[in-house]
């Protein structure tokens, strides 16, 4: 009987953006980056090894739908991800794979963090080994999504450039540090038009590329010691910025890419009068429209009633800095 595991891997928000990828086999970024783990945005993947090489069976499950077999490019990027972890492991079987996300796909959030994160964590515990947070978070890159190498650990999280070599993220803070939280504002739910593979692709095209290389060391110290510190104020003034440089380099890449919308702008302006009401909230977008508010646990009641109130938002996702991926024992299959 082949072991079967089940791990629930968690997404992440970055407040520091890996952006533009120096080799694209190896998925070795330009820069480091810096994250929060969350804790209610996750994945649930079961894994089990096949008896003989037989094909890989990939089933899917949509919140509140039926589980079925994967299609298209999802399942081409599972099987991808099975091929590079049966390269590592030194096996030829197939494996029998169940997933299923917490939060619905396409909505902006990283499923990708998280769900590769779950996948190569489940396979390694289906083949019965054991590895190193820094071997998973290795193993979890290698699947092409760089932001699910940072996924494998909780709390804060950084993934280093690394030079020439893919580095492995480690933890800077443990959740226990600061209970930050995020609120998420849905305004497109619709799937991005430029994939983040093809916006780290287009990254080193932007004139503007080399100018915020030279800012991140700077930010990335400033970023840790606020984080150390607990200093929001200092916080909310870097994450602001950084993510406003990851679309101007988006925009400014050739062809551009404008994963803002109108209701982008709309939050960035409210998150502002907010702050300047007094309340300790600051926004971060990834590659997508909607914003992740950042802000501390005694903020975010009013954070969350305040965002409610925006009619081009559709849906608000409450979520939290988290402990990181975990085995359950409730199976998918
Ligand atoms: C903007 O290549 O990890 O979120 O596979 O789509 O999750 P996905 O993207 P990935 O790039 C993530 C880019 C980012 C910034 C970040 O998370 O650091």
């Amino acid at each position: 009987m082949s072991l079967k595991v089940t791990v629930v891997a968690p997404s992440n928000i970055a407040f520091i953006k890996y952006w533009g990828i120096k080799d694209h086999e190896r998925i070795v970024p330009y820069n480091p980056s810096l994250s929060m783990t969350l804790s209610r945005c996750a994945t649930r993947t079961t894994a089990t090894r096949l008896e003989a090489a037989d094909a890989d069976q990939v089933l899917v499950r949509q919140p509140g739908g039926e589980m079925e077999a994967a299609a298209g490019p999802f399942r081409a990027g599972v099987v991808n991800h099975l091929d590079r972890l049966r390269v590592w492991a030194g096996v030829e079987c197939g494996f029998r794979i169940a997933t299923e996300n917490s939060f619905p796909t396409g909505t902006g959030i990283a499923s990708s963090a998280s769900g590769f994160a779950a996948l190569a964590l489940a396979v390694i515990g289906a083949l019965g080994r054991e590895v190193t947070r820094e071997d998973a978070s290795r193993l979890a890159r290698l699947s092409g999504s760089g932001s699910a190498a940072r996924s494998v650990l909780g709390g804060y999280v950084e993934w280093p450039a690394g030079g020439d070599q893919p580095d492995a993220a480690r933890q800077v803070l443990p959740p226990e540090h600061w209970d930050l939280r995020d609120v998420i504002a849905v305004i497109d739910t619709s799937a991005k038009e430029v994939s983040s593979r093809e916006g780290h692709r287009r990254a080193v095209s932007s004139p503007y590329f080399a100018a915020r290389q030279e800012l991140l060391a700077d930010r990335l110290r400033s970023v840790r010691q606020a984080l150390r510190d607990r200093d929001f104020a200092a916080l909310s003034r870097i994450v602001e910025e950084e993510a406003i440089d990851l679309h101007l380099i988006a925009m400014s890449s050739r062809p551009p890419i404008f994963y803002w919308q109108a209701g982008t702008l709309t939050v960035l302006a409210r998150v502002r009068e907010w702050r300047d009401a007094g309340l300790e909230v600051c926004a971060t977008m990834d590659a997508g429209a909607n914003v992740h508010l950042i802000c501390t646990a005694a903020a975010e009641p009013g954070v969350v009633a305040a965002v409610e109130d925006i009619p081009v938002v559709r849906s608000v996702i409450r979520d939290a800095v988290g402990d990181g991926p975990r085995s359950v024992d409730d199976h998918l299959f």
